[in-house]
C-alpha cells in the first residue's frame, strides 16, 4: 500500500441492488412509484454516499440469478446492502438463502410500502435475512436505507 493510499480513510462500500421492473421507474404506475427515473435516484444515493463517507455500486437487474451472483460477490467486495428485490421479494427463497450465505448487512427497501398494498405483497421472503427495512417513501427509501445502512455498520 503507498502512503497516500494508507492516509485515505477508509470509505463503507455499499452495494445497491434493485431487481425486476424498477429500471421502468419514472414511467411504470408512476402514481405507485412517482416519477423519478432509477438513474436519478442512483445518483441523489452517490451524492449522499459521498457525504456519509462511504461509496455506492448501484445495479439493476430483472434475473434473479444475476442477483443472486451480485450478493455473492458482495461477501469479498462491499460492506453492506440495500436491496430493493421488487416482485422478487415476495417470492425468492433464493435470494433469502443468499444474504444469509453472505452473512453482511442487509437493509431491505421498497418505494411503495407493500404492506399497505394487495395481500399477495404482504409477506417478504428477504425481510428475515435483513437488519431492517425502509418502505413507503418513494425514492427516499433508499436514501432513509442508506442511512439506516451505515448506521448499522458503524455501530
Ligand atoms: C416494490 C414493491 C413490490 O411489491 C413490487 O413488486 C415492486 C416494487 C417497491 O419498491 O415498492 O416491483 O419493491
Amino acid at each position: 500500500m503507498t502512503a497516500r493510499a494508507a492516509k485515505r480513510p477508509h470509505r463503507t462500500r455499499v452495494l445497491c441492488l434493485s431487481g425486476p421492473n424498477l429500471q421502468l421507474l419514472g414511467v411504470r404506475e408512476p402514481e405507485i412509484y412517482g416519477h423519478e427515473t432509477l438513474a436519478l435516484v442512483h445518483e441523489r444515493l452517490a451524492a449522499r454516499a459521498k457525504e456519509l463517507s462511504a461509496t455506492v455500486d448501484c445495479r439493476q437487474s430483472n434475473h434473479e440469478g444475476l442477483l443472486l451472483d451480485w450478493i455473492a460477490e458482495a461477501r469479498t467486495s462491499f460492506d453492506g446492502i440495500l436491496l430493493n428485490a421488487g416482485a422478487f421479494t415476495h417470492t425468492s427463497l433464493a435470494l433469502f438463502d443468499a444474504l444469509k450465505a453472505v452473512a453482511i448487512p442487509c437493509v431491505e427497501v421498497h418505494l411503495s410500502n407493500p404492506e399497505a398494498r394487495e395481500a399477495y405483497r404482504h409477506e417478504s421472503k428477504v425481510a428475515a435475512a435483513c437488519v431492517g427495512k425502509v418502505a413507503g417513501f418513494g425514492p427516499q427509501s433508499y436514501l432513509l436505507g442508506l442511512e439506516g445502512l451505515l448506521g448499522a455498520l458503524r455501530r
